[in-house]
């Protein structure tokens, strides 16, 4: 008999091992494939979950590569398979021999910076077989760092599964495609998503709604999925599937739009008698979501779900039902009628009717077309309506799937992302930009060919043009960061050098300031806030202005205090801070000293403003200074500096509207403006929930208030409105319903319709609702805001650019004789067609060939009267 000491670790183990095996033995089903490639690594390893992954190096499944060796490298998670990706610029392939039938295919993604590879520069496309799973797909466009995507392919007899990562290919610029793991699961034959040939005899097949009383799901198409929801209960691992390691989300009452209740009976013992017991884990079964006591109410609502999918596809959605509620046995106590995407799919749902009792899980399948009718998102709804003759008026849910259905050419890649620009394209996009749109040509009396002389003028008064725009063009874009030293950096410099000789801040005496804003004279007041006015002031004799703050007599402090803060603040430079230049405290004055930003705030620019609206670009630029000033202040120091009153009024824009961060530090200084609130520091409106519910500041606080900033810029709103109706005044809070809606779009500065790329449009908002997500924890970091940004940037510029090949550089021109009489009185039309070999003019609305006419005059004008005159002879 063994004694006490030993036994007690062999207990606990038992007691382990025990627990596991219940956990996870018997799963309804054995899955006869069942691999998982940990790409990028060597040998096998145990992910947490206690999976068993094997390395791809050595593996008989590959990679096969096109030309060079795909790199494998190593990411900075632990977490298995995301440690290890394989990555290339050319196409490889991974050959998985499996049996015939049909599989899941998850690929698992980490997006992070990898050696030897330049973030955010994958673009690729995905194959399996002949489906195209993903196109122009870039894991760095999306805010989640890990995902995984989901797909159901179907293997045929003999033919082996193939997986190719195809990288976008574009000029100079190289992109690469890469995957962290895969994994290939097969699935049982009957029920699973595909329409088997039992699933035609039971007569379980897809109601195809709105369109015909069946649909069927055949092998010859490849399903992703987009949703898996265990409603009213909470996320399922993978292990704790019934068999086939599906990840099912928590029911989030995100999705959920209406009001509703969670029924919920985890030891409820379910009887499987109508459906396999492989179809979803019992948890599934076991919680759902109703509507709740009140008859009245029910009668008059339905029990709504809202599903944002991509439109231009037909979508699977899979219902889960099991009557939980123990007094309902009889059918029609629980009657109700089923809509997706506002359509009747089911007139009398009644879940013991289906079922025979309850207890008894059963699930329905439909399938929806949701068509692209110009917007490339839609909220697919999912509406369940009590029915006024049933005994209770209520309806239940206990489950839901979408999958997303591959259309007639296997293809399940929608949106087609656009790739980030090549180096030179977003220059192409600035120089055009500011080439108008319609142009005349006037042509002199002998009309020969004028195509390549309009070339020459046109190019001539591009360059020129050119010139004077690039002063003005924002130093934010990557690529001029790369061709040029940053202008405003080397201005700053230049008048600091010249002010303040070898120091970071200079002291002012009172008088210096009373000269400068003329004895604090009111019609130079800038500014008005709680801690004091800005005056605008003239120092250096009047040759610099500046932006002086005066603190009010009760914002004042001591004075050691204010003396260490201005040593601080002095040290914090950077393009995107507003600099503090000196102070003064004379006589017990507290004055600060800064540069001044010529264009005011951003706020100001945003509504009630009598100035022209910011284009897009310009809010993106300004959005990314912003965000640079902020990571700078994150990072510069050992102990993040945390702004704590981010707004719009507090970014403000010098003359050239180069975005800069204004009072930082101040509110640790406690001379920030009080006007706000005074539990916390902070603006109402832009307050982190997290922080004010915990009292604990972080840098996801100033994340968080950088959301509703991006919110304002896009919608034009403020951050709070109180005279709006109540569900609108948080913008944050209303911006996130309305996402939820698929409505946001309808909410943007009416200003802005249109003018957005779509892409842009995409990642900005996702990034926007990321940074305004209830907890710290989920907020991306300053920097991940910065690279998204910009990456938004370069689409819209791709987008910009692309567009002015085809539309905008359609260019009219009128022929005319010398004495200015119209040739045939006709305005014709062309377009600037760019290419390695030149440039060249094609017209389209006619033939441009003039017999017998040998010498061209051509006179270029554009709309700002630049004009220019060429004579050609042929
Ligand atoms: C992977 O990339 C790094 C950096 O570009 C390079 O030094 C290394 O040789 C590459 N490895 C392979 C196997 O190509
Ligand atoms: C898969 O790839 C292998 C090797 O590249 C090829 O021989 C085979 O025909 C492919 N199979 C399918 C089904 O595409
Ligand atoms: C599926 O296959 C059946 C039989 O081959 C065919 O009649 C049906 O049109 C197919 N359904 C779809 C949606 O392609
Ligand atoms: C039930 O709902 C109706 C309509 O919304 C409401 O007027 C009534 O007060 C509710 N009854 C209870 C008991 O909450
Ligand atoms: C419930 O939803 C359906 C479909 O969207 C809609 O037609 C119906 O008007 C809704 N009923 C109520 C009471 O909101
Ligand atoms: C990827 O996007 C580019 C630019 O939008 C497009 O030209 C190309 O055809 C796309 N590739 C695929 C495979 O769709
Ligand atoms: C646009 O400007 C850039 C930067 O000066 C220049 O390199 C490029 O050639 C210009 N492109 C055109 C089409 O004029």
């Amino acid at each position: 008999m063994k004694n006490h000491s030993t036994l007690t670790p062999f207990f606990f183990l038992f007691f382990i091992f025990h627990h596991i095996t219940v956990a996870t033995s018997t799963p309804p089903y054995i899955a006869v494939d069942n691999i998982n490639l940990d790409c990028g690594s060597f040998g096998n390893s145990k992910a947490t979950d206690e999976r068993d992954w094997i390395g791809d190096i050595g593996s008989k499944y590959g990679p096969i590569e096109e030309n060079n060796k795909p790199n494998s490298s190593e990411a900075s998670v632990e977490s298995i398979p995301y440690s290890t990706a394989r990555l290339s610029y050319s196409q490889f392939t991974y050959v998985f021999p499996v049996t015939p039938g049909p599989k899941f295919v998850r690929l698992y993604f980490y997006s992070a910076a990898y050696s030897g590879f330049t973030k955010s520069k994958d673009f690729f496309t995905v194959k399996a077989g002949s489906f195209t799973l993903l196109r122009n797909f870039s894991a760095s466009i999306h805010t989640e760092k890990y995902f995984v995507r989901e797909f159901c392919i179907n293997v045929e007899k003999n033919k082996k599964l193939n997986l190719t990562f195809i990288p976008f290919t574009s000029g100079s610029i190289s992109y690469y495609a890469f995957i962290n793991g895969i994994e290939v699961v097969s699935m049982p034959m009957d029920y699973m998503y595909y329409t088997s040939s039992s699933s035609i005899i039971e007569g379980k097949v897809p109601v195809y709604v709105g369109q015909a009383p069946q649909f069927y799901v055949n092998y010859s198409m490849a399903l992703e999925m987009v949703y898996r929801l265990n409603i009213g209960g909470s996320s399922i691992l993978p292990v704790q599937d019934s068999g086939m390691f599906r990840q099912w989300s928590e029911g989030r009452t995100d999705y959920l739009l209406s009001d509703g209740v969670n029924p919920r009976d985890p030891s409820l013992k379910l009887k499987y008698s109508k459906i396999p017991k492989y179809i979803a884990p019992d948890t599934v079964y076991q919680s759902a979501a109703s509507m709740g006591p009140n008859r009245t109410r029910n009668s008059m609502s339905n029990l709504t779900w809202g599903l944002p999918v991509e439109t231009g596809f037909n979508y699977l959605v899979r219902l889960h039902f099991c009557e939980i509620e123990p007094l309902i046995h009889v059918s029609g106590t629980r009657e109700f009628t089923i809509y997706i995407d506002y359509q009747l799919a089911e007139e009398t749902a009644d879940v013991i009717l289906w079922a025979d009792d309850n207890d008894t899980p059963y699930y329905k399948d439909y399938v929806v077309m949701i068509q692209n009718k110009g917007e490339d998102s839609h909220t697919l709804a999912i509406d369940l309506h009590p029915r006024t003759d049933a005994t209770l008026r209520d309806a239940i849910l206990n489950g839901v799937e979408v999958f997303k259905l591959s259309d007639l050419s296997g293809n399940l890649a929608g949106l087609n992302m656009v790739p980030p620009p090549m180096d030179q394209q977003p220059a192409l996009a600035a120089n055009k930009s500011n080439t108008k749109k319609t142009r005349f040509i006037a042509i002199g009396s002998s009309v020969g060919f004028l195509v390549v002389a309009a070339l020459v003028c046109f190019k001539v008064l591009c360059k020129l043009k050119k010139t004077e725009l690039y002063g003005s063009y924002h130093p934010l874009a990557k690529w001029w960061r790369w061709s040029r030293p940053d202008p405003y950096k080397r201005e700053f410099s230049r008048r600091t050098a010249s002010s303040l000789p070898g120091e970071l801040c200079r002291y002012f005496s009172l008088n210096e300031i009373k000269t400068a804003t003329n004895n604090f004279n009111e019609d130079l007041i800038v500014g008005v806030g709680g801690f004091g006015n800005v005056y605008k002031g003239l120092i250096e004799q009047g040759n610099i202005t500046v932006a002086i703050k005066r603190m009010k007599q009760e914002s004042r402090q001591g004075a050691h205090e204010f003396m260490t803060e201005i040593e601080m603040l002095s040290k914090l430079r950077h393009v995107h801070l507003v600099s503090l230049i000196g102070y003064c405290n004379d006589e017990g004055e507290m004055i600060l000293v800064y540069e001044y930003m010529a264009n005011g705030t951003l706020g100001h620019h945003l509504y009630d403003t009598p100035n022209d609206p910011l284009t897009w670009k310009q809010r993106l630029q300004i959005c990314i200074g912003a965000a640079r000033g902020l990571h700078y202040l994150h990072t510069c120091t050992k102990h993040p500096i945390i702004h704590r009153d981010v707004k719009t009024t507090n970014i403000l824009l010098d003359e050239k509207w180069v975005s800069k961060v204004s009072d930082f530090g101040l509110s640790k200084m406690g001379l920030d403006n009080t006007a706000v609130s005074t539990l916390v520091k902070g603006t109402w409106g832009y307050l982190d929930p997290d922080y004010v519910r915990r009292q604990q500041l972080t840098e996801k606080s100033d994340v968080y208030s950088f959301g509703v900033v991006m919110f304002e810029v896009l919608c034009a709103r403020k951050a709070l409105n109180q005279g709006l109706q109540e569900e609108e005044r948080n913008l944050a809070c209303w911006a996130r319903k309305c996402i939820k809606r698929g409505t946001i779009s309808e909410i943007i500065d009416p200003y802005l319709m249109n003018k957005i790329a779509a892409g842009c449009f995409k990642v900005y908002v996702e990034l926007a609702k990321s940074c305004v997500s209830d907890h710290g924890i989920e907020r991306p970091k300053m920097n991940d805001v910065m690279e998204k940004l910009e990456f938004a940037l370069e689409l819209q510029e791709y987008a910009e650019a692309t567009t002015k090949d085809t539309d905008s550089e359609v260019v009219s021109f009128r022929v005319a004789t010398t004495n200015g009489a119209p040739w045939y009185n006709s305005i014709y039309h062309g377009q600037m067609l760019e290419s390695t070999s030149g440039t060249e003019l094609s017209t389209i609305s006619t033939e441009l060939s003039y017999p017998g006419l040998d010498s061209v005059t051509i006179s270029i004008t554009s709309r700002d009267d630049s004009s220019g005159t060429k004579n050609n002879s042929s």
